[in-house]
């Protein structure tokens, strides 16, 4: 619609259009407003001067009907906006199920990204058209924000918790990529390109260059490197929880309450393991803030994920064949 307006950007994404038709929704209002108002100001500015030196205004008692009016229509008109607007906004947050998933960290002042078949790459991203792609982001160190415009999407990236921004590309090419929250010295230069591509021409971009690990794969590794699995057991209840069928569901906390198992509950769990205990567990797990980056958390995470079927994105990536399966893992020995 206005990809010919060379002070808009393109529309290439699902989302786009609808985030254009409110914003020119509501200029359209505010302008219409603004003129009506300054118009009438100047034009009873002019009508009602005074035209003698002892002329005295008429008394207004006010008009309740003309109350009513500037009142019940300026409140239908911001229903209007509210209502749409959060349609629109929840529509934009909710990514759909199934969408294909990718890790995303800020970094000063890089964007690392990932994908679920081990491809990594460096302030880019490869996205296929007509797919739903929902990234999961996170911050090595401070504040950033990861904006596409020709997408209409930006989400910050906060340190310490998971932020999830979703799009669908609807056209093959090249868009930009902004940090938009000011992140320190080289904040400007924190840029990239998003790469839309047809379907197939995304699939051999993913199958050619170095695949590194899959997520999944890397954080089972890092699961037994870091000995997570002598108190975390995958068929019984060790010292730590079970985690095999765990992601999604809710757990009972020690001291009352529950928590749904997502990812930040994981990613807490790890940093700060005291913070919400599951009941019938002792507070044992030592810390590993600092021990383990962002990228590995969110390696750990894919992990635990893949122990819990209905965790899995279905078709997110080609299953390598190091995904692990509850059912065919490797039993840790019992103590
Ligand atoms: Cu990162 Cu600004």
């Amino acid at each position: 619609m206005f990809t010919n307006f060379p002070f808009f950007p393109q529309q290439a994404s699902a989302q786009a259009g609808q985030v254009d038709a409110i914003y020119f929704f509501m200029v359209a209002v505010t302008a219409f407003f603004s003129i009506l108002i300054a118009g009438l100001v100047v034009y009873f500015a002019f009508k009602y001067r005074r035209r003698h030196r002892d002329e005295i205004g008429h008394a207004i008692h006010g008009s309740l009907a003309l109350e009513l009016l500037w009142t019940v229509i300026p409140f239908f008109i911001t229903m209007v906006m509210f209502v749409w607007g959060a349609k629109v906004f929840f529509d934009m947050y909710r990514p759909p199920a199934g969408a294909m998933e990718i890790h995303v960290v800020g970094k000063q002042w890089m964007w690392k990204v990932q994908h679920m078949d081990g491809r990594r790459e460096i302030n880019e991203l490869h996205v296929p058209v007509g797919r739903p792609v929902k990234l999961i982001m996170g911050s090595e160190d401070v504040l950033h924000s990861y904006y596409i415009p020709d997408f209409r999407v930006k989400a910050d990236v906060i340190p310490g918790r998971y932020n999830v921004l979703w799009f669908t590309a609807t056209r093959p090419g090249n868009y930009h990529l902004f940090c938009a929250e000011y992140c320190g010295t080289k904040h400007s230069g924190m840029i990239g390109t998003v790469t839309a591509m047809e379907p197939a021409d995304f699939q051999a971009w993913l199958s050619g260059g170095r695949a590194d690990e899959s997520p999944v794969a890397a954080g089972e590794k890092l699961f037994a490197d870091l000995t997570c699995n002598t108190c975390h057991l995958t068929d019984t209840q060790g010292r730590g929880p079970m985690l095999t069928n765990l992601f999604g569901k809710q757990v009972e906390l020690q001291g009352g309450g529950t928590v749904t198992v997502d990812e930040a509950y994981i990613r807490e769990s790890i940093v700060l393991p005291q913070a919400k205990v599951v009941a019938g567990f002792q507070p044992l797990m030592p810390t590993f803030q600092g021990l383990v980056t962002e990228e590995q958390l969110l390696q750990l995470i894919a992990y635990v994920r893949s122990l819990s079927q209905q965790g899995e994105a279905p078709g997110a990536a080609p299953q390598s064949p190091t995904m692990p399966q509850s059912s065919s893992r490797p039993v840790v020995e019992k103590k």
